[in-house]
């Protein structure tokens, strides 16, 4: 039954994310957690219908993507291997990027493998194109790409990732996996700062 109090207490959860309030910055929701849930078993079933009969391997781009691939994988009823990589910036100034590293490709090995790479986030791009590259030399059998969301702004030429969750604006958001100066990934929802 659904009560009263519980009306109001979803409310309030998708007005503000209570682990915020001892944080600086003000949050404004952009996809509550319902929302995302919908979209992760639709976008898992279409991974699903894709992935019959081949050999699934998802690379998890750490540390953004780890809400996304841990909800992705519970609803994909398929035999699949979980693989973790680490992409980073020069120089932790939050919204700032600088020279990208990856960090654990060489521990991997997907030869003759079908590489889903999942990341958190297509802003400009670089980052999975980068990683596509690097993939590459191992020669998988095939390569594509999910993100939770693709920001509306000028990516890298001729790259389109195969599963976008959600497009949204160019805005800074957090949340779901997403942070900003390494707070707010566990935030259910995902949010702008303002
Ligand atoms: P790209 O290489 O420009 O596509 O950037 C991708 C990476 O930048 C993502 O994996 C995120 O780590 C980070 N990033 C880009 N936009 C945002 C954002 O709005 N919030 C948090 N991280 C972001
Ligand atoms: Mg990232």
């Amino acid at each position: 039954m659904i009560t009263r109090l519980g009306i109001l207490t979803s409310l309030l959860i998708a007005a503000a994310p209570s682990r915020s309030d001892t944080m600086e910055e003000k949050l404004r929701v952009l996809i509550d957690p319902a929302k995302i849930q919908g979209k992760v078993k639709e976008v898992a079933k279409q991974i699903e219908r894709d992935y019959q009969n081949k050999d699934l391997v998802i690379i998890m781009v750490l540390k953004g993507a780890l809400c996304v691939v841990a909800d992705l994988i519970r609803e994909i009823d398929l035999p699949l291997n979980v693989e973790a990589v680490q992409c980073s910036s020069y120089g932790k100034r939050g919204t700032e990027r600088g020279e990208l590293s990856i960090f654990g490709l060489d521990r991997i090995n997907v030869h003759n493998r079908d590489v889903l790479v999942v990341d958190d986030i297509f802003d400009s791009g670089y980052t999975m194109a980068t990683l596509y590259k690097e993939i590459e030399k191992q020669v998988p059998r095939s390569i594509k790409s999910c993100v939770l969301l693709s920001k509306n702004v000028k990516h890298v030429p001729n790259f389109q990732p195969d599963y976008v969750l959600f497009d949204i604006e160019n805005e800074f958001v957090v949340g779901y996996g997403l942070d900003y100066k390494e707070q707010y990934r566990g935030l259910s929802g995902v949010y702008v700062i303002e």
